[in-house]
């Protein structure tokens, strides 16, 4: 099969170039793609570094073009970049402009495609699908340009999308990956911990999801790595926030906003239970949950002392909850 993924590694590299020449050196590309990054506010550097691109609004115009160049249509269709139907074949990605996703080797692996228009029928991104060369739950976006930047600052930023990732190196800071919208995993999540200890996880400020992401995260302590939250304000994205502030209020705005999760946790859902003792119960089973998770003792203890201060409930009953669930885990 090392035949077949090279010949897929090949096209989709193809492919990188072809959406990029789209974008730089055709009409459309230039009127509709260039323009879209632009007023978004990326520089051309950005556009470059990151080798964004654009599959014009036709049929097949990309697939004609690389069968024309010698790829073979087996291997379009296995990674997803033309759709077969019968005798015909459709461009996946047709009227997207491209955000191609790379190794931590920097190998295309596959692509993100964001719509232009406001559509709402239409997914806002589309993926390339799981494949030989491909698995998402392997990935993270923006690893090939954050690997030294991570292990230099001893820190990695994790964020929702691909444009949060873009936007940050533009201000200056580069120790950013993206999960790209799917659930964490733990493949994801040792890609960072060769690199690091230490990952500050940003959420966008919408809170859809919040509660649910936060599950995700037992297995970043799983590794024994520390995790911190930052919140974005109400509607503020990453992106949108690096966009309106500069490289040093960026830092200051992290620096200040960015809370231990335990801590992070045991707020929120203190906040949530308020005075309903049920509630109150089942929420401290699951910040007890999560401090399990941690391989460490004495930061196990450490933090069962501060959540007992925070929840208001004694260090006795968090130590029995606490070594109820490792019992039952053995
Ligand atoms: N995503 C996806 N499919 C969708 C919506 C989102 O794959 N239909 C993924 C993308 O990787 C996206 C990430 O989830 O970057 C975060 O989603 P969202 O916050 O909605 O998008 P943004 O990255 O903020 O995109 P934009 O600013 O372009 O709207
Ligand atoms: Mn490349
Ligand atoms: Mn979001
Ligand atoms: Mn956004
Ligand atoms: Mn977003």
């Amino acid at each position: 099969q090392a035949n077949e993924r090279e010949s897929m590694y090949l096209v989709s590299e193809f492919a990188n170039k072809y959406f990029q020449k789209i974008l730089h050196k055709t009409d459309p590309g230039k009127a509709i793609g260039l323009s879209y990054f632009k007023e978004r506010g990326f520089t051309l550097e950005t556009i470059n570094k990151f080798e964004l691109g654009y599959c014009l609004d036709e049929w097949d115009a990309f697939t004609k073009e690389a069968l024309a160049e010698g790829y073979k249509l087996e291997f379009l269709e296995k990674t997803g970049l033309s759709i077969v139907k019968g005798e015909k074949q459709f461009d996946r990605f047709k009227g997207r402009v491209m955000f191609p996703i790379h190794s931590m080797s920097g190998r295309v692996l596959g692509f993100g495609g964001r719509i232009l228009s406001n559509d709402k029928k239409a997914a806002k991104y589309l993926n390339s699908p799981e494949s030989e060369i491909y698995h998402k739950s392997k990935v993270l976006y923006g690893i090939n340009y954050a690997k030294q930047a991570i292990a230099k600052e001893d820190n990695c930023f994790l964020v929702e999308g691909y444009t949060d990732v873009i936007q940050f190196h533009q201000t200056g800071i580069e120790n950013v990956v993206s999960s790209s919208g799917t659930a964490l995993t733990s493949e994801q999540i040792r890609l960072i911990n060769r690199l690091t200890k230490n990952i500050t996880v940003l959420f966008d400020g919408d809170a859809a999801g919040l509660r649910a992401s936060l599950r995700g995260i037992d297995l970043i302590l799983e590794q024994g790595m520390n995790v911190r939250i930052c919140t974005f304000p109400e509607g503020e994205d990453p992106d949108s926030f690096a966009r309106k502030n500069s490289e040093v209020e960026l830092r200051d705005f992290l620096e200040e906003n960015s809370k231990d999760f335990i801590r992070f946790k045991a707020s929120l859902l203190m906040e949530e239970a308020k005075n309903d003792p049920v509630k109150k119960a089942g929420l401290i089973r699951e910040i007890v949950q999560s401090i399990s998770k941690i391989p460490d003792n004495i930061q196990q203890e450490v933090y069962l002392q501060e959540c007992s201060r925070i929840m208001d409930i004694s260090e006795e009953v968090l130590y029995s909850s606490l070594a109820q669930l490792t019992k039952k885990s053995d």
